[in-house]
């Protein structure tokens, strides 16, 4: 909300990614922005964006192009080749790039997701996004960090007061701890996540009529079943006839409707009952 606050006005031209996280697009829309949206779509060998069409869309007019990658529900990754070419289309009409960084540490193959970061100087309208709910688990602590141009510390200051006035001090507490010692935590997660998503994807394509396209990264399996066009009325019956609950793809978005996304942080046990179950509906 405050990186949006911060870049867009109202009328103001804003590019993202769909299927995506709900607040990413709705953000910009609360703050009268015009948002179009760019597909990431399922290919073969996991989610693809069409480059192209991304550079196409980002017009001189565009105030603010909103990524998040690892992508939530996709587990879509911008490929670390892809963002020279997108920070130079910003830097070049001045948009402002905003990247939603909360799945960075958690990749599938590699030890952390491609950043802008790595690439912005302190002069570029970079800003990136980041969370303790995901890499610590600190989900519903509502901690975050932002990192901003030098430029725009004062403002976005600012704007905190106005939003949030601060975070609880325990909870920054909390947070101190997890970053000086919470590394060996990190690389548990990883592990319980790779395994976790080899499992879910895997038993996902196992099931006849399913197909589950392999994420790159982040907590979920981005997945549709065969002849689903409505999935709400998908996730409701799943949870009626299979006990088992999803999200359903279209409150991603419209790019999301007829998906379904699985949230495999889970015991193993736990997501070997949701994949019985799963078959056993299919079946039915
Ligand atoms: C892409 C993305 N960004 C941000 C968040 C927000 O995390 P929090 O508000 O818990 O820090 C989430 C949570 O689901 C997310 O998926």
């Amino acid at each position: 909300m405050v990186a949006a606050q911060t870049t867009v006005s109202p009328g103001g031209r804003v590019v993202v990614t769909g299927p995506v996280w709900p607040n990413v697009a709705e953000i910009p829309r609360i703050l009268s922005g015009q948002v179009e949206v760019i597909p990431v779509e399922p290919g073969q060998g996991g989610w693809r964006l069409d480059m192209d069409r991304l550079m196409d869309a980002l017009t001189p007019d565009t105030q603010a192009l909103f990524l998040n990658s690892p992508n939530n529900p996709t587990g879509w990754m911008l490929p670390a080749d892809d963002r020279a070419a997108v920070l130079a289309r910003c830097r070049e009409y001045g948009t402002w790039l905003i990247a939603d960084d909360v799945y960075e540490r958690l990749t599938f193959g590699t030890d952390r997701a491609p950043s802008f970061l790595d690439l912005a100087t302190d002069e570029d309208r970079v800003i990136s996004t980041n969370s303790f709910s995901k890499t610590w688990r600190m989900t519903g602590w509502r901690l975050g960090w932002m990192v901003v141009p030098p430029a725009l510390m004062e403002s976005v200051g600012v704007l905190l007061e106005y939003n949030t006035s601060c975070a609880p001090d325990f909870v920054q507490d909390a947070a101190i701890v997890a970053l000086n010692e919470g590394e060996p935590w990190i690389a548990e997660l990883r592990a319980e996540l790779v395994a976790a998503k080899d499992q879910v994807v895997g038993g996902l394509n196992a099931i006849p009529g399913i197909e589950a396209p392999e994420p790159d990264g982040g907590m979920y399996a981005f997945f549709r079943i065969e002849g689903c066009t409505d999935s709400v009325d998908m996730a409701k019956r799943l949870i009626d006839e299979a006990k088992l609950g999803l999200a359903p793809g279209v409150a991603f978005g419209p790019e999301g409707e007829g998906w379904l996304r699985w949230c495999f942080a889970a015991r193993p046990e736990k997501n070997a009952e949701g994949l019985r179950r799963l078959a056993a509906y299919m079946n039915r």
